[in-house]
């Protein structure tokens, strides 16, 4: 099977039948979710495993009953960084310097970069942008279950403030993002499952442009080269 036809097998799955993932399976969806690429490599996100049943069933009453959340082998709360600051992004860099026998100084200017290009957009702006990083790992997530035959719902119907103060996130720095069950469909109970999947067409989705449709702009601005960060 190639990735496309993963792609086509998955769906978002409506009613699942609460069989259990193998853990091995469930470690290969982790692992990937895990290998996601993210802005300036900070990871800024982590996921929570739920299996609980009573703690899913309070969840499932913040996410407006939806429920894949209890019929779900585990759930994963993806959370991010509520913001940016110079001891969470020193730990990252820290922490790949000493992966890879560099000293902890070798990314000091880009560090700087990020934290004054970050600083002044506020904790708002922050914390959308680690959310943002924390869906593309979510992606990864949905890509590796629908490989392994795992059925997962992506899940963003829920009261993120009420999740962050049931999972007790608030003052750990971290913030509830998107939710992904994962477990088995019930096809005879799915009112989904056999419907087509519908998508943008390929001509509406994908443009194409050349400079002739490009606007005809001569005082771009000149910005600082990443150059010399990006390739080390
Ligand atoms: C970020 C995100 C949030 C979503 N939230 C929900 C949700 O709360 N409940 C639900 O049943 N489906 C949810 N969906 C599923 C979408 O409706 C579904 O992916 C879309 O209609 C495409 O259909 P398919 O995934 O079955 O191909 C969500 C999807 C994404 C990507």
């Amino acid at each position: 099977m190639s990735l496309l036809d993963d792609l086509q097998w998955r769906y978002a799955t409506k009613k699942m039948n609460g069989a259990k993932v193998p853990q091995e399976k469930l470690d290969y969806i982790l692992e990937a979710a895990r290998l996601a690429p993210s802005s300036s490599g900070l990871q800024q996100y982590k996921i929570i495993v739920i299996t609980d049943k009573a703690l899913l069933e309070k969840i499932k009453g913040i996410a407006y009953n939806q429920s894949q959340i209890t019929d779900c082998s585990h759930l994963l709360v993806f959370v991010a960084w509520d913001g940016y600051s110079e001891e969470r992004v020193s730990q990252v860099f820290n922490h790949m310097m000493d992966e890879r026998s560099l000293p902890h100084n070798t990314m000091d200017g880009y560090k700087e970069i990020i934290l004054n290009l970050y600083g002044p957009l506020g904790r708002e702006w922050q914390a959308h942008h680690a959310s943002k990083q924390s869906y593309i790992s979510f992606a990864m997530a949905i890509a590796a279950a629908a490989e392994q035959k795992v059925d997962a719902t992506p899940i963003e119907g829920f009261l993120p403030d009420k999740m962050d103060e049931l999972l007790q996130l608030k003052g750990t720095g971290y913030k509830s993002t998107v939710l992904l069950p994962l477990g088995y469909r019930e096809a005879e109970n799915d009112w989904l499952v056999n419907m087509k999947k519908v998508r943008t067409p390929k001509e509406a989705f994908v443009t194409e442009m050349t400079i002739t449709d490009a606007a005809d702009m001569v005082d771009l601005p000149v910005t600082q080269s990443l150059d010399s960060f990006t390739q080390k």
